[in-house]
């Protein structure tokens, strides 16, 4: 399961042995390279980049670092290797051995599966792709770079199988992938969340945490599918994930920690006088933290979904750690509770276990996200700060799925017209709060030097000191 890196497109599937699928993909090849040109991180191609890149798909020791310009880092093919007699975990094929081609009564549903995960992969990278000019350090800009460079890998990990296993149609799908374009009117990305804008590094580490992470539960889903190939794909694009939700997680506690240290000096948590001091006041992080996550949690789809119980019975898509539930990993008899709004208020009521996947990866999402707040707090605990970050309510803000249209509170009560505009103000980032932390956006590129608003990490990359010149700009 070694990489070939002779190859023009590194991999561990031996691609040369496959001169046809080779030759397509050194095809899409040039294409990709025009597209990480045209929108990937704006006027980088000179910059030296300190960059992991991976090496093996051996857990231990699985990257290299060092400096690579980022037109040419080696994006490649690596699959996890191959479980031996695997069998699939779930559905009306549980038992039965893990495919290796794609069966043909599934190919549509899986096609379309794969292209989608696909599109938010080089979405992202167009969404960060102005970061780069208000970077808050050489550290951090170093970070963003290895998110965009693995997302790209994502966007390859996903093409590859449209090519190997979904022929002229396959293809076809990859090429779109290149054409469409995050925000654009006539030609968007599939997902709403990856049509948005990124436009602040407040907002990125918000991305990273939130839409990230539900990456990270999509890939977990996959990476239980009956189809092998798509199985071991998604299994080393999480190892890659992890490092993403770490940047997301330690931005926004660093920024808090810089607040938090700003309010005991000023001794007061009033947000103008910290906004004057050049701090985010914690409020603002809030709202954002309620519009982030309300955006990635509508990203796990409707509630109630017939597509969701087809990918699972079908075994195309299974359950977070399918494997360690204990049930039948069937669910033709379970039930899950979901809300519904009856009479003005939220109630929640039990449906089919299958129809409900949606939800049940949401509230598994829902669940890990905690984690990382709580750890915020555990940071305002210890510096003696009064302030608590939530996570808002699933109810609240939500534009998909029965709730959608339905007005509630962070804290999940129902809001009327006027509760909701008197309160909106107070939940979810303002206009004023948006300039703000705009306002803040310098550039900040001096070794071990960090912008006012944010404070350095407690460590640096693989081992290098935190004022190592991770960019070098040439
Ligand atoms: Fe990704
Ligand atoms: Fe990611």
């Amino acid at each position: 399961m070694s990489i070939d890196y002779q190859q023009k497109i590194p991999n561990n599937v031996d691609l040369a042995n496959d001169k046809a699928l080779q030759r397509a993909l050194e095809h899409w090849q040039p294409a990709f390279l025009r597209w990480w040109d045209e929108v990937g991180p704006e006027g980088t191609s000179g910059y030296d980049v300190y960059l992991r890149t991976a090496t093996s798909v051996d857990p231990e020791g699985w990257a290299q670092f060092g400096y690579v310009r980022m037109p040419e880092y080696r994006w490649g093919i690596f699959l996890n290797p191959a479980e031996a007699d695997r069998t699939v975990a779930f559905g009306e094929h549980k038992g039965q051995p893990a495919w290796q081609e794609v069966p043909g009564e599934y190919r549509s549903n899986l096609r379309r599966i794969i292209v989608t995960q696909g599109d938010t992969e080089p979405a992202s990278v167009e969404q960060q792709r102005h970061l780069g000019r208000t970077c808050p350090s050489l550290y951090d800009l170093r970070n963003l770079f290895q998110v965009n460079v693995e997302e790209g890998r994502h966007l390859w990990a996903m093409v590859y199988l449209l090519h190997r296993y979904f022929g002229r149609d396959g293809r076809v799908e990859a090429e779109a992938l290149l054409d469409r374009r995050s925000g654009d009117v006539d030609n968007p990305r599939i997902l709403g969340a990856f049509n948005e804008k990124t436009p602040d590094w407040l907002s990125f580490f918000m991305f990273t945490f939130f839409t990230d992470r539900d990456g990270k539960f999509q890939l977990s889903a996959l990476a239980e599918s009956a189809f092998d190939p798509l199985a071991r794909t998604t299994r080393f694009m999480l190892t890659e994930e992890g490092h993403h939700m770490f940047v997301g997680r330690n931005g926004i506690r660093r920024i808090i920690e810089r607040t938090a240290d700003a309010m005991k000096e000023a001794k007061s948590d009033d947000p103008a006088r910290l906004r004057a001091l050049g701090v985010i006041d914690l409020p603002t992080i809030q709202r954002y933290v309620n519009f982030h996550s309300s955006v990635t949690v509508d990203l796990f789809g409707s509630d109630l979904s017939s597509n969701a119980a087809t990918f699972y019975t079908t075994g195309l898509k299974g359950r977070y750690r399918e494997q360690v539930i204990r049930d039948d990993h069937v669910l033709k008899e379970a039930t899950y509770p979901i809300f519904e709004v009856a009479n003005g208020a939220l109630i929640t009521r039990q449906a089919p276990a299958l129809n409900a996947l949606n939800e049940r990866l949401r509230d598994d999402f829902m669940q890990d996200s905690i984690s990382g707040v709580n750890g915020w707090n555990t940071l305002l605990q210890k510096r003696g700060v009064d302030f608590r970050f939530t996570l808002p309510h699933k109810a609240f803000n939500r534009q998909i799925g029965p709730l959608a249209g339905c007005k509630f509170s962070p804290t999940g009560e129902v809001a009327s017209d006027a509760q909701w505009a008197l309160g909106v103000r107070s939940w979810l980032p303002t206009s004023e709060g948006r300039e703000f932390v705009q306002s803040l956006m310098g550039r900040v590129v001096e070794p071990g030097t960090f912008a006012n608003w944010i404070s350095p990490p407690s460590s640096g990359i693989n081992e290098q000191p935190v004022q190592c010149q991770y960019v070098r700009f040439n």
